[in-house]
């Protein structure tokens, strides 16, 4: 077991309250919200209760809200709904961003092996899209524009309200991948220009495996499952009830203590890097991602030298929990796709190790992790 644990970008620790609320729903005995019955009843106002907050938290309405199995799946939902809604039209174009994270990515790779036409935006040294290159790149032959909010990997920003404008002027649909940042970044959706969004509960201290597409009222769209009539026909199954009511109370503390939760990573980041600096010299590590344009919780740092995957293991031996990139790249120990499109050099991009701050996380375990990787680099010096 690691003492350490910086890799809330994989995964978080579910908050007590979401717990609580999952036992609380668990234990309520056999309950799909379908049945008509006393326990269907109860079990279809605890997804209504979680999808009211989870609409007023959003500025949507709840009609517009539905519930999925993950970040993934929302992203998947997303853009084979819109795609194929919007080939009806004659759309058959594809924008995304070369740093989207393998859901959104591999998903569009997919439509262009169905007949659509793929662009990839590319980003700057600091993962961020250009808007001129967004603005050229979309026409009325789009279909669907799909850019992140914060990035997985680097925590960069992207301008998706500038960029959900060209969409809209060029009637096409934006579709955002808001995992990372929600929770962080307040998301008001009747002020964005954004169509479709997804948000992954277990990335703010929720359940694994829950999830949420918002799908704004109108937006040509066409479902990916299909089955009973959950979810207003537009995702069947029987609801995740207990994970559903435990994502609501995540997200509502998140939204309590947005400001905190962003001063507390923001801190321990911070600290992260004195630490460095003093104990390892600020000429032996540099910071990949956008110093101003950023999440909080997310640092992504390169120890020229060193591969990540020497680090990542002599940490994870001193009892440190720290990402080589994105989770489902760390098996495969691929160079970051995310780090490739910043066309950073190559010994940058194989020795970067991600940081992810957030509950629980305190400034002393930054510096004991500083003084960990000072150690660590004396043994490759
Ligand atoms: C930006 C982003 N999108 C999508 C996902 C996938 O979410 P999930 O793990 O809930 O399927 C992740 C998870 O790492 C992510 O960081």
């Amino acid at each position: 077991m690691n003492t350490i644990y910086f890799d809330h970008a994989a995964t978080t620790p579910m908050h007590p309250a979401a717990i609580e609320a999952y036992v609380a729903c668990a234990s309520a005995g056999p309950s799909n919200p379908s049945s008509l019955h006393g326990s269907g009843r109860a079990a279809r106002e605890r997804v209504s209760v979680a999808r009211d907050s989870l609409a007023e938290m959003l500025g949507c309405s709840p009609a517009e809200l539905v519930f999925t199995g993950g970040g993934t799946e929302s992203d998947n939902a997303a853009l084979f709904g819109a795609a194929f809604a919007q080939r009806k039209k004659g759309r058959n174009r594809i924008v995304a961003t070369a740093v989207e994270h393998h859901a959104v990515l591999n998903v569009c790779r997919r439509l262009e092996a169905e007949g659509f036409e793929l662009t990839i935006l590319p980003v700057d040294e600091f993962g961020r899209v250009r808007l001129e290159d967004a603005q050229a790149a979309i026409d009325e032959r789009t279909a669907v524009v799909s850019v992140m909010a914060g990035n997985n990997e680097t925590g960069t920003l992207q301008p998706i309200a500038e960029i959900g404008e060209f969409a809209r002027r060029s009637r096409a649909l934006m579709h955002v991948d808001a995992v990372q940042a929600f929770g962080y970044l307040p998301i008001d959706l009747r002020e964005l220009p954004i169509d479709l969004l997804s948000v992954s509960a277990h990335k703010i201290n929720g359940p694994q495996g829950v999830g949420l597409l918002y799908v704004r009222r109108g937006t040509p769209w066409l479902p990916s499952l299909y089955g009973g009539s959950q979810e207003r026909s537009r995702r069947a199954g029987t609801e995740n009830v207990a994970g559903i009511a435990a994502f609501a109370a995540a997200a509502g503390i998140a939204r309590a203590q947005r400001q905190s939760r962003w001063q507390h990573a923001e801190s321990v980041r911070a600290e992260a890097l004195r630490q460095l600096a003093a104990h390892l010299g600020s000429e032996r590590f540099v910071v990949n991602g956008h110093p101003e344009f950023r999440l909080p919780h997310v640092l992504n740092v390169s120890f020229p030298g060193i591969s990540s995957e020497s680090m990542l293991m002599n940490l994870d031996l001193a009892g440190v929990a720290a990402s080589g990139g994105s989770a489902c790249n760390s098996g495969s120990l691929k160079p970051s796709h995310v780090l490739e499109a910043m066309n950073l050099p190559s010994d940058r991009i194989a020795s970067a190790v991600r940081f992810s701050f957030g509950l629980g996380n305190t400034t002393d375990e930054a510096e004991k992790m500083a003084k960990i990787i000072a150690t660590i680099s004396a043994r490759y010096a």
